[in-house]
């Protein structure tokens, strides 16, 4: 063991002449005023451990209570402070199944977060939540104002077309992040900027043919395209070569051909996934004109006209 430095506020990047194959810790269990930064081994990974080598910690009260000497670690912990960390999978376990090496994660500790690697029972650990990128065309839809404001109550980072300002603006104000005028330009293109490159996650659409191959192109690993209507056409011609290159996932869903049961089982998910956050105002009807019965022609040439923002009601 080598005591390198003392000072509480040691950046980490001071010390990049150590050995990477050592485990650095600080250590201030000894005295309030100074601590010491220290090269030990790295710790043994168990078979139901994971190794995680520390991003970022954070300080608790209790760290200081066990600088003081009032709150020891317990039996076979990590002798060295901290409760909690950020990192990445190093090791794992011969019985751990659901972790791998390179996995970005977040641990409850009951000691080490002090170190710069630190092993944890595999059942302490979770993913770093990550909301996933969504692209919803026709944002300003019926359909587009509930996607986006279920999409945002989930955590996603939501990216909408439209085909106005006035509509694109509305989008932004339900909680749409990126707001892509299709009319003027390329979504492939945007998407591809906001997103580093990779694409999004998931893609609503209502296009279909026309654009295919432009959703494909806007996907990233492991992508998934929702097709619910064919608004531009059903027929086109694609590349499938991105399809394999990045495993993407292409579905296509219409309800009213489904049977009774099925239609059931999508009434009571919505039911549990959606009731709730309407219960809890996060999600809201969006009602752009109420027609009488009798009117519904003239409704039906205001949809038609696509001048409507949200959903057109009638009113018997
Ligand atoms: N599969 C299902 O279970 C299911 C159920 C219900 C509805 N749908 C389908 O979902 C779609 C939306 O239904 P809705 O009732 O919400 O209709 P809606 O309010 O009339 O919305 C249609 C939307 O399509 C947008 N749009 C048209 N061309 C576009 C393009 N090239 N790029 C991007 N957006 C474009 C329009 O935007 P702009 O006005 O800005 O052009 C408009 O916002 C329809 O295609 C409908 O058939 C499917």
């Amino acid at each position: 063991m080598k005591v390198l430095s003392a000072g509480i506020a040691l950046a980490s990047s001071q010390l990049t002449y150590l050995v990477e194959r050592n485990n650095k810790v600080f250590n201030n269990n000894v005295d309030s005023s100074i601590g010491m930064l220290k090269e030990v081994e790295n710790p043994r990974v168990g078979d139901d451990e994971v190794l995680i080598k520390i991003g970022a910690t954070a300080l608790n009260r209790a760290d200081t209570l066990q600088r003081k000497g009032s709150s020891p670690p317990p039996e076979g912990a990590s002798p060295y402070q901290d409760l909690e960390c950020a990192g990445t999978v190093e090791s794992v376990g011969k019985n751990v199944t659901r972790w791998t090496v390179g996995d970005e994660v977040c641990a409850l500790l009951s000691g080490g977060g002090y170190e710069e690697k630190v092993v944890v029972p595999a059942g302490q650990v979770l993913p770093v939540p990550r909301g996933e990128t969504f692209l919803i065309h026709g944002g300003s839809s019926g359909i587009g104002t509930f996607s986006i404001q279920i999409a945002k109550h989930q955590g996603a980072r939501v990216f909408v077309t439209a085909g106005s300002e006035e509509k694109l603006t509305f989008c932004k104000e339900l909680g749409a992040d990126v707001c892509i005028n299709y009319k003027t330009e390329d979504f492939v293109v945007r998407v591809k900027e906001e997103t580093g490159g990779k694409g999004v996650d998931v893609i609503l659409d209502n296009v279909g043919g026309p654009y295919f191959q432009r959703n494909l192109n806007s996907l990233n690993v492991n992508g998934r395209l929702f097709i619910i209507g064919f608004q531009g056409g059903t027929i086109t011609e694609a590349n499938l070569g991105c399809m394999l290159a990045r495993c993407l996932n292409v579905q296509a869903a219409g309800r009213r051909t489904r049977s009774p049961e099925n239609n059931a089982l999508i009434v009571s998910e919505v039911e549990k996934n959606v009731w709730p956050a309407i219960a809890a105002g996060k999600v809201k009807p969006v009602v752009y004109k109420s027609f009488p019965l009798y009117e519904a022609a003239e409704a039906h040439r205001l949809m038609e006209s696509s001048k409507h923002i949200g959903k057109i009601l009638l009113i018997p």
